[in-house]
């Protein structure tokens, strides 16, 4: 007499979906990143250097909130309270006078309140320009 056998050809296969989900990364690592320029991110980056003070929103901290910030008279966010020498600056915040401005905040509006002293590196001013003309 046979002894009965139950270990038949059954044995069931893994699921699939493991590996599928590892390939759908692979897929996502791989695609390019969006088309946005690359200083664009790295002005985000050096944006850090900021954001203690000032929001990438329209809302103010210790400085005013930066939404905006290119095409608007300077010292105009509603709400917050700027020192007259920036309210009487007088000039709109475009490309050039932004850059300026970061390089060396109080030989472009002496007497100034904005407790930073400038940021040295002409590559990170124009990256950091090029993020903040993304705030609209
Ligand atoms: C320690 C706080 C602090 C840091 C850090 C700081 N700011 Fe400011 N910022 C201020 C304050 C306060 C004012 C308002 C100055 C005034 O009224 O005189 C200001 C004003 C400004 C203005 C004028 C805005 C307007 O509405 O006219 C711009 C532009 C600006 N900051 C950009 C920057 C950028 C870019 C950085 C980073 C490189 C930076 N700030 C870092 C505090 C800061």
């Amino acid at each position: 007499m046979k002894p009965l056998s139950n270990s038949g050809p059954g044995v069931p296969s893994r699921p699939a979906f493991p590996v599928l989900v590892l390939a759908g990364w692979a897929v996502a690592a791989l695609l390019p990143p969006a088309a946005r320029a690359q200083d664009v991110h790295k002005g985000q980056q050096v944006f850090a250097q900021c954001a203690a003070c000032h929001a990438s929103t329209a809302s103010n901290g210790v400085g005013p909130g930066l939404q905006g910030v290119l095409g608007r008279k300077a010292g105009s966010a509603p709400g917050f309270r700027y020192s007259h020498a920036m309210k009487n600056f007088g000039k709109t915040w475009d490309a050039e006078t932004l850059k300026a401005y970061i390089a060396d905040p109080q030989a472009v509006v002496p007497g100034n309140h904005m407790p930073f002293s400038g940021l040295a590196d002409a590559g990170q001013r124009a990256d950091l320009v090029a993020y903040l003309a993304t705030l609209k």
